[in-house]
């Protein structure tokens, strides 16, 4: 079989992974994903961008054996195993290739994979490194996701290989795509759930990226943006501090106090004409609410007390969101019990990351009464002044 060519000397050699359903055993992969590397075939010599998932190794191996060439780099971007797992395996069939990282990375590989100090070239923030007529130029861009990540550019093609930064998780047949809703999906879901986080950082980033010249981003998960305005523009959105006139209602109703209080709250938002997304936290998708966590202006969390705490699968989310930190400016609580409770001080706290403008909590003594029907429109309303005072609506 022919490898797939990204330019003249530049060859794909990424593995799909059609069947993967969990990241990091907690994140959701509704389409799969791929472990993407490259290699590049200088005049002198010839460099490996990222490796792939153990799992997939053995098919990798197969793809770098069909080229016939010596190995003589591996450029590591980053040390986390779903692109570096397969090094040691590399190093094995070509015993002379260094590992080619910056300092963080290499200790962290020497950790986590125990590859010897002899086998490293250490690199260091925007040096170049020739492979005969090409040259590779390195940009450390920390906490896209890790410490120690970084995009390695090749100058003469154009081509950024951003690693995780910039990527999605999805499988495909299409492995080129000038983007389209479908793909600016998959890139959203990605940024919310790894990426977000460290939005700051990114948006630092992002400034090296908009300064090369760059044809192509060919990052190490899902497609090679052959438009790389695309996902740059996607991402400035992203991590700008724009927010969405949105609100999102998360939930958990045992015995239908809640339910009732929520969807009160979901016919109040309609009359005002207010967007918002609705997640029974028990069986959602925790991938949608991170993407709606993006950017909605107002997060409402509706819970019952639950052994003098929110329902535990609340709690999973709180952690989940505070985690996320995400740019949500305001936030609402609707909760009911029928005694004692703390409810309030405890999902503020399991928020404490994240920096919200609570309105006022609503509690219910049980089933909600005409009182607390008040209560709810009340806020709903309050909901839409904030978002006219933020200039969103
Ligand atoms: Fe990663
Ligand atoms: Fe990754």
């Amino acid at each position: 079989m022919e490898p797939i060519k990204l330019s003249e000397r530049v060859y794909f050699l990424g593995v799909q992974d059609w069947d993967r359903e969990l990241f990091d055993e907690i994140i959701p992969l509704p389409q799969g994903t791929s472990y993407n590397c490259y290699l590049i075939k200088g005049s002198e010599k010839v460099a490996l961008i990222d490796t792939v998932d153990p799992k997939k190794e053995d098919i990798f191996l197969e793809n770098i054996k069909e080229l016939n060439l010596k190995i003589d780099l591996i450029i590591s971007n980053h040390a986390e195993q779903d692109h570096s797992g397969a090094i040691p395996k590399v190093l094995s069939l070509y015993p002379e290739a260094k590992v080619v990282t910056n300092e963080k990375c290499k200790n962290f590989l020497r950790d986590l994979l125990l590859i010897p100090e002899d086998k490293f070239l250490t690199i260091k923030d925007g040096e170049e490194l020739s492979l005969g007529d090409m040259t590779l130029k390195f940009f450390f861009t920390p906490w896209v996701h890790w410490p120690e990540t970084m995009v390695t550019y090749l100058k003469e093609d154009k081509i950024l290989f951003p690693c995780d930064f910039l990527a999605s998780h999805i499988a495909t047949g299409e492995i080129f795509s000038k983007g389209d809703d479908f793909i600016k999906s998959t890139a959203k879901r990605y940024y919310a759930e790894i990426m977000m986080p460290y939005r700051i950082s990114i948006k630092k980033h992002l400034e090296i990226v908009k300064n090369l010249k760059i044809d192509m981003i060919a990052p190490s998960h899902g497609v090679i943006y052959t438009d790389p305005k695309f996902i740059i523009n996607a991402y400035e959105d992203w991590v700008s501090d724009n927010l969405k006139n949105e609100v999102i209602l998360a939930y958990v109703s045992m015995h239908g106090s809640i339910e009732k209080a929520v969807d009160f709250f979901e016919r109040k938002l309609v009359n005002l004409g207010i967007p918002y997304k609705k997640f029974n936290v028990t069986r959602a998708d925790i991938g949608e609410i991170a993407m709606a966590l993006v950017d909605s202006a107002t997060l409402i969390i509706s819970t019952p007390v639950f052994l003098a705490n929110p329902h535990p699968k609340i709690s999973f989310i709180l952690s989940f969101i505070n985690d996320l930190r995400p740019k949500t400016r305001f936030a609402g609580i609707i909760s009911s019990f029928s005694w004692g409770q703390r409810i309030e001080e405890q999902i503020k706290a399991q928020l404490n990351f994240c920096k919200l403008e609570y309105f006022p909590s609503i509690i219910l003594k049980g089933y909600p009464k005409q009182r607390d029907f008040s209560s709810i429109e009340n806020m709903v309303i309050s909901i839409k002044e904030k978002h006219k005072e933020i200039g969103i609506l």
